[in-house]
């Protein structure tokens, strides 16, 4: 059996990186998580976007970003000009965090936001790719992503956009998470959803 890992080690490259978070044992969510789900995308993107964690389609796919708020997130990248095969993805942490519940239909895993010290046993990861990717761009998809790369709490409707953190990459902008749109009504709000996309926009126009 393979050794248990705690944290990146230096001169890894990502798929290094990929391979040793694979048996990370950092916090306890590895025991009840399918796998870790680590960021993919190519290793000379000049954007990076970090969202919260893997969600249930993420965590028995193994992939990030492949279940509803990844579906959103894709038709937004599209709307605001992006392509998502040319940015590197992640998520501020690597194990799907739930707990079970019964409903009328079966047991379902439900999404249970990450605490501090989960953010914290995973950012050693999240900062090794950033460190890997080096991106012009860094987009931050909600306060998961703010608290574990910005060390704080930060509302993000009130400071939405570009922000001043110029320690981790050129030009950082910090937006909503796509489960944000997904849950603020059944129906996707409009306005919102632009608001999202004018956001990420700000990527594609600082790219050129
Ligand atoms: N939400 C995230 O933040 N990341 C994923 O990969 C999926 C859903």
């Amino acid at each position: 059996a393979q050794k248990a890992c705690h944290g990146p080690v230096q001169g890894q490259n990502l798929a290094d990186l990929a391979q040793s978070a694979a048996n990370c044992q950092g916090c306890p969510l590895w025991k009840h998580a399918t796998g870790t789900v680590f960021g993919e995308g190519p290793p000379d993107a000049r954007i990076m976007i970090v969202g919260e964690q893997p969600g249930d389609k993420e965590d028995i796919a193994g992939r990030v970003f492949v279940g509803p708020a990844g579906n959103l997130l894709d038709q937004a990248l599209r709307d605001a000009g992006l392509v998502r095969s040319e940015i590197y993805l992640t998520n501020a942490v690597k194990h799907f965090k739930w707990t079970p519940k019964d409903t009328p239909r079966g047991k379902i895993r439900l999404h249970q936001t990450p605490g501090n010290n989960e953010i914290s046993a995973c950012r050693p990861w999240v900062l090794a790719e950033l460190n890997r990717i080096s991106p012009d761009i860094l987009i931050l998809l909600g306060s998961t992503a703010a608290k574990s790369l910005l060390g704080r709490k930060l509302p993000i409707l009130e400071n939405r956009g570009l922000i001043d953190a110029s320690h981790l990459a050129p030009k950082v902008i910090l937006t909503v998470h796509p489960s944000y749109l997904l849950r603020s009504s059944r129906k996707i709000d409009d306005a919102a959803y632009q608001s999202f996309v004018t956001d990420l926009s700000m990527a594609s126009d600082a790219s050129r």
